[in-house]
């Protein structure tokens, strides 16, 4: 079976103290660090950009894992590799040229990462799954942390389990993620979990190591 990797979100992070938010994920097991970034026209919120990507950037040497709910994400490609992502995720859904950004991506020596939302088909992908290096399935309508998980989802991951087949993609899933489902996804074939809610709510520190054994345990 493939190891289930966790990446906590830090969009439920308090912010007013960024930095120890980060270094205790780290410490805590993190493998990657997901770093929602939202429009308010793609989706309806607005959170962060680049700034934040280079200021956490020091504090760690896991994979920053850049989700981008924008569009059009291809002005801000470069800013956000400059910046120190590892991986880009573009949304299928965020303009009518997913190759050409895809492709912008790589050009920067990026992890090129594409993402579907919940009424997006799995054949949305399907012509660029050979220029991926992971693809996410949004389990809730992307915007906001702390919503419900689409069950719905399950079906749709084991879709893009058997689209990927063998190839050395990551199918990451986001929106929902707890320790409770986190076995049906494993089945349906997700291997790396975003989860916001489920590792920082209370923003305890001291909680963290334990929710993402919890979730990858599961
Ligand atoms: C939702 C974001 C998610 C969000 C997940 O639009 O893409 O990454 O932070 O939060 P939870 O785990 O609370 O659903
Ligand atoms: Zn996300």
């Amino acid at each position: 079976s493939r190891p289930i990797r966790i990446a906590p979100s830090i969009l439920s992070a308090d912010f007013t103290r960024l930095g120890d938010e980060i270094r205790a994920i780290d410490a805590g097991g993190a493998d990657y660090i997901h770093v929602d970034v939202m429009d308010g026209h793609f989706v309806p919120n607005i959170t962060i950009g680049p700034l934040i990507v280079s200021a956490i950037r020091p504090l760690t040497k896991k994979i920053i894992d850049v989700h981008l709910m924008i569009a059009p994400a291809d002005p801000y490609l470069g800013a956000f590799a400059k910046a120190g992502a590892d991986s880009i995720t573009v949304h299928a859904e965020a303009g009518p040229h997913l190759h050409r950004s895809l492709q912008a991506i790589r050009a920067e020596g990026k992890r090129a990462c594409v993402a579907i939302n919940p009424a997006t088909p799995v054949s949305a992908i399907e012509h660029v799954i050979g220029d991926v290096d992971l693809v996410l399935v949004m389990s809730v309508n992307p915007g906001f942390g702390g919503q419900k998980f689409i069950p719905e989802s399950l079906n749709k991951i084991r879709q893009v389990r058997a689209l990927i087949g063998n190839r050395p993609i990551d199918l990451q899933v986001d929106g929902g993620v707890t320790e409770h489902n986190a076995k049906a996804l494993a089945e349906a074939g997700a291997d790396l979990y975003v989860a916001g809610t489920s590792v920082f709510a209370g923003n305890d520190p001291k909680t963290y190591a334990g929710r993402i054994a919890a979730i990858r345990n599961a």
